[in-house]
């Protein structure tokens, strides 16, 4: 039996492209020979002809491997969405909802994790040495999911009741109010914190950076300011930055290099990590990890491009660093480093070029590239 078995969802779009040039290079570096790759189904075509893009068969296989890589699936907003089930499933009260999002809850895959890495000589670096990586808290915040419209008239009347604030909504009817909400916890505020400091410590930064906005999420915003600032105090020699949000995106175009470790929320992580991916290449270098305690889930951020699905163009090395991170996380951190130097080689001698860097290299070509310095 192989030593690892890996969940393989290449999802629609190009995820399909970019799986395909991973698996290029996983059998250049020799981990293939450790490694069963085992197809599971996800994605849009599930979402219109079972009505689910997450089947539970594709559930059940997760439960019996050691870890996923995941390619991209597209997500649509939910009347779009509904409008291309099939026919058969119109009308059956079913709503989409993103099965990334969903996988993070299910799993407890508490942490998302996005490296930012400047590679010499790539020629899209907004400026070169930026080396930043953002800890997203993955399962809570504005994307937990409860969400209502129209508002049910119970949660109408709890929330008038319980907040001076309702009565600017007074008097609109509950179809025209659409409610989404941020729910944080201590334990999850925490535990994205104690993360972010741990890493710092292990890597020799000496500050943590917290993105935020307390000044107007005053609860929600409040109490992850005070577990980072609890998590802090146990850290010597590590200072906690506290920035809001907005001043963040500023400050990262201004002076980069002032920031490594970056900690935030769902949501402020979701659109600080694009931010910081853009720094260094944009989405095409952008790798990330879903970390829980015993499982991970290893995607690239960037989506599906359903434009470019197929052709073979996008630029596969946020997926190739993607799988770096999960071999890295099995444990193989010899070989990960392997992959990762060869992915910096092929940059550096900037032969090679997908589209997105100038180029007109495939999506194959460079991941042949990358398979030929193994
Ligand atoms: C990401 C993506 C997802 C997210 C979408 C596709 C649901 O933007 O991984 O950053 O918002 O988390
Ligand atoms: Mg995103």
């Amino acid at each position: 039996m192989a030593k690892y078995r890996i969940a393989w969802l290449p999802g629609d779009g190009v995820g399909v492209d970019v799986m395909e040039a991973t698996r290029t290079v996983l059998d250049a570096s020799g981990f293939s020979d450790m490694a069963e790759y085992i197809h599971g189904d996800i994605g849009w075509e599930f979402w219109c002809d079972e009505g689910d893009p997450l089947p539970q068969r594709t559930l059940d296989l997760l439960a019996e491997t050691d870890v996923c890589l995941f390619g991209a699936i597209t997500s649509k907003p939910k009347d779009e969405a509904a409008k291309e089930l099939s026919p058969e499933l119109q009308d059956k009260g079913l709503t989409y909802f993103s099965p990334i999002v969903r996988l993070r809850q299910e799993l407890g895959l508490h942490t998302n994790l996005r490296p930012c890495k400047g590679y010499e000589g790539n020629p899209l670096n907004y400026k070169d040495g930026i080396d930043l990586i953002v800890f997203r808290e993955n399962t809570q915040g504005l994307y937990s999911g409860v969400e209502f419209s129209p508002v049910p008239e119970q949660v109408l009347t709890a929330l008038r009741e319980n907040h001076p604030k309702m009565k600017a909504f007074e008097g609109v009817p509950a179809d025209e109010l659409a409610i989404s909400t941020r729910i944080v916890t201590k334990a999850g505020c925490e535990s994205i914190a104690s993360q972010a400091f741990e890493y710092a410590k292990n890597n020799g930064y000496s500050t943590v950076t917290l993105v935020e906005k307390p000044n107007v999420l005053r609860e929600t915003g409040g109490m992850m300011t005070r577990a980072a600032r609890d998590i802090a105090a146990k850290y010597d020699g590590i200072e906690l930055w506290e920035t809001n949000i907005d001043a963040m995106c500023m400050w990262l175009v201004k002076n980069p290099h002032d920031y490594g470790v970056i900690m935030a929320e769902n949501m402020f992580g979701d659109i600080i990590s694009d931010l910081c991916a853009q720094l260094v290449g944009g989405l095409g270098f952008a790798c990330a990890g879903n970390i829980g305690d015993n499982y991970a889930v290893f995607e690239p951020t960037h989506g599906s491009a359903p434009k470019y699905a197929g052709q073979y163009k996008v630029n596969p090395i946020a997926t190739i660093l993607t799988a770096k991170m999960m071999i890295a996380w099995l444990g193989e951190k010899a070989l990960a480093e392997k992959i990762e130097a060869a992915v910096a080689a092929v940059i550096k001698e900037g032969e090679v070029l997908t589209y997105d860097m100038g180029g007109s290299h495939s999506t194959m070509e460079m991941a042949q590239a990358i398979a030929d310095k193994l």
